[in-house]
């Protein structure tokens, strides 16, 4: 299929941008992409494709922007019920870990969560994989975290393993396990986290190995924060992770600063993610790693607090920068990275280029994926997207409204854009 006639194509290439080197789009006027097989085998002006390919299919991209497919690294996609009692808590002046260690929070998630089946799971979550699809993201990071016990971690895991199946978009799938201190260890935080060390992790080996063996191991991720993991706890957890083999991430920096970005830093984990209240030292330690800081701009948002991710200096400092939803029921329910982009763009003055090249490129790399997902280039999968608009400074400029048109995912293409009609 030759997809030509874009106003501009926004092709990425040449792998995840560091530092300075971020919002580099790669830009061909009026480019053409060639797709085979759900892979990308040529690229170029819409002129000189047409005269390659004089017989290929072809689909018209109408000059609207052509670019690759949303990556969005960092979600809590599956949970049961919502937390908008709590929303009204919160912007009647109550504060999120204030709720958590009331026993709500989190923990109010993980009640609803255990008690559902896991008909119930796929079926609450499905909406928002599609909403997630419909704008645009064409793989997603998801994480488990809402069971907080080996049975429900796993009914996740296996609920994410089917969503992953009957979807169009892909998943890449973390274990959360050390999400809060379960409330049966209310009184014993260090008896949970023994818990996951010697008994979920090497549980979750094994199951992922019977379960998912084509599969790569999933990351392991724990929520390094006063009120839930110490620095020391979190060390453990992700020690014993990387000793059995599996890719690490780490939620950093959200609320208080307590050093995990820069042991992210050091156990060479794929990313830390939040980083709102980051020190310059960890943002040093950062910027030497290969560890993606991954800002979530929508959470501050939904929290309604001031402060976000320091990305200038992060950018600045020359780290990996990218962007992602964090699209949960407590701080962020947003399926959009449009949305994401807008944010970014307002609150930590990016510029479009910039929030595109990290939600693109950079975000794949933050899941390890840059190699075959993120950008437009021969040999990559093809994941993309057409949208509504003719100038990719469109995205960031307008929000609350959806500027995907269609999204072409392994070369398969979808309409979103349906508009509405009348049935009645
Ligand atoms: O990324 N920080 C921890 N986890 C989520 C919130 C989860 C929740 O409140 O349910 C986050 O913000
Ligand atoms: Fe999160």
């Amino acid at each position: 299929m030759l997809i030509h006639s874009s106003s501009q194509l926004l092709t990425l290439a040449g792998g995840p941008q560091r530092g300075k080197k971020l919002g580099a789009l790669g830009i061909i006027e009026k480019g053409a992409v060639v797709v085979r097989d759900e892979k990308i085998v040529a690229v170029g002006a819409t002129d000189e494709l047409k005269n390659a390919y004089p017989d290929e299919p072809t689909l018209d991209a109408g000059g609207g922007v052509l670019m690759p497919g949303f990556v969005d690294p960092h979600t809590h996609l599956i949970w049961a019920g919502d937390r908008a009692n709590e929303f009204e808590m919160k912007m009647s002046g109550m504060e999120y870990l204030d709720i958590l260690a009331a026993g709500g929070g989190i923990i109010s998630t993980v009640k609803a969560t255990r008690t559902a089946s896991i008909e119930m799971l796929i079926a609450q979550t499905r909406p928002r994989l599609l909403k997630m699809f419909a704008n645009g993201t064409t793989t997603a990071e998801a994480k488990t975290g809402y069971g907080l016990q080996t049975s429900t971690e796993l009914r996740l895991l296996k609920a994410l393993l089917a969503l992953d199946d009957e979807s169009p978009l892909d998943l890449a799938i973390t274990f959360l396990g050390a999400h809060a201190i379960a409330p049966e260890y209310k009184d014993n935080p260090q008896g949970y986290v023994d818990e996951v060390v010697n008994t979920m992790l090497p549980t979750l080996k094994e199951w992922w190995q019977t379960h998912a063996p084509r599969l790569p191991l999933p990351f392991v991720d724990v929520f390094c924060e006063t009120g839930a993991f110490s620095r020391e706890q979190s060390r453990q957890v992700l020690v014993k992770a990387k000793d059995l083999g599996f890719p690490l991430k780490i939620h950093a920096d959200e609320f208080d600063n307590i050093g995990g970005a820069a042991l992210a830093a050091e156990l060479g984990a794929a990313s830390a993610d939040h980083l709102v209240k980051t020190s310059d030292a960890d943002i040093l330690a950062l910027a030497k790693s290969d560890t993606v800081a991954v800002s979530l701009p929508c959470t501050p948002f939904g929290l309604a607090e001031k402060d976000y991710t320091p990305a200038k200096k992060i950018i600045a400092a020359d780290a990996l920068f990218a962007l992602a939803t964090d699209c949960n029921p407590g701080t962020s329910w947003n399926e959009s990275m449009q949305f994401v982009i807008a944010l970014a763009c307002r609150y930590m003055k990016l510029t479009p280029a910039q929030a595109i090249a990290a939600t693109t490129i950079n975000s794949a790399h933050a899941i390890r994926r840059a190699d075959t997902i993120g950008s437009i280039e021969v040999g990559k999968q093809a994941d993309m997207l057409i949208l509504s608009v003719t100038d990719y400074r469109q995205l960031g400029y307008r929000y609350g409204t959806n500027l995907v048109k269609q999204v072409i995912k392994r070369g398969h293409v979808y309409s979103v854009d349906v508009g509405y009609y009348r049935t009645a």
